[in-house]
């Protein structure tokens, strides 16, 4: 069994086209023939730098969000068809933020993760419990509905990941420890293949994020179950971000 590594930078309401530049040119002489997948989400209005200055290079870019629909009167919104008409490769989908503060339920982000797939970009799911919902114990179960009623219209046999995030762990500075990822990890995998059988739990990626940082990134990618990070705040320096790629050669 061979999984992705992949390592994504979720730069959320931050860089406008100028600092998309900046940090690219700056970011793309670090990048060695790395052994992961790097993935860039940055907001919508920089999709066209990241499309030219990423071209011909091994990193790769997607949305933060899209909407559920590919083309109508939707104003405001982006869709997964354009994303992929610009050369976009992921479109992250149910991240926390989006819940909590757009009320996005898990039927809205399942025809999200459907959308995405159908015009051929591979969705990045993400997931996670609150902290409230950790201490009274309901951690499996939240994050394995969340899993299930947000894959109810996946189609197993294309690409997606997942991207595991506790709440309570995001721009907080407290990362989950890796005994508490892998857990977590190990019970998505296991939910996986009560899904869509073993092949798929073998070959979905599950990212972990929540405060990831150079510091703490090689023991979380050490574990059996957490293959790669989506990465906040870290991921908006250069320096920062390439030391997170750069832990899992180390
Ligand atoms: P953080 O954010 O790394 O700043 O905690 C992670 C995320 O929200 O994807």
């Amino acid at each position: 069994m061979s999984r992705k590594f992949i390592v994504a930078a979720n730069w959320k309401l931050n860089k406008g086209p100028g600092a998309c530049k900046e940090f690219l040119r700056e970011f793309l002489p670090l990048v060695n023939n790395s052994t992961a997948e790097i993935v860039i989400f940055p907001p919508a209005v920089n999709f066209s730098v990241c499309a030219g200055a990423l071209n011909s290079t091994q990193v790769v870019w997607g949305g933060q969000n899209c909407y559920a629909e590919n083309e109508g009167a939707f104003t405001g919104e982006n869709s997964a068809a354009v994303m992929k008409e610009m050369g976009a490769s992921y479109c992250l989908i149910g991240h926390s933020e989006r819940r909590q503060f757009f009320a996005e339920t898990d039927e809205f982000i399942a025809k999200k993760v459907k959308c995405v797939q159908d015009v051929g970009l591979i969705p990045m799911l993400c997931l996670g419990e609150t902290l409230g919902q950790r201490e009274s114990g309901k951690t499996g179960e939240v994050i394995c509905n969340q899993l299930k009623e947000g894959l109810c219209l996946v189609d197993f046999n294309k690409d997606f990941v997942i991207a595991y995030e506790p709440v309570w762990a995001i721009g907080t500075g407290k990362v989950a420890t890796s005994e508490q990822a892998e857990q977590s990890h190990q019970v998505l995998r296991n939910a996986l293949n009560e899904l869509g059988g073993g092949a798929i739990a073998d070959r979905v990626p599950i990212l972990y994020g929540g405060s990831v940082k150079p510091g703490n990134a090689g023991e979380l990618g050490a574990q059996d179950n957490i293959d790669g990070f989506l990465v906040g705040g870290a991921s908006l320096k250069p320096v920062s971000f390439i030391g997170i790629v750069q832990s899992r050669n180390d």
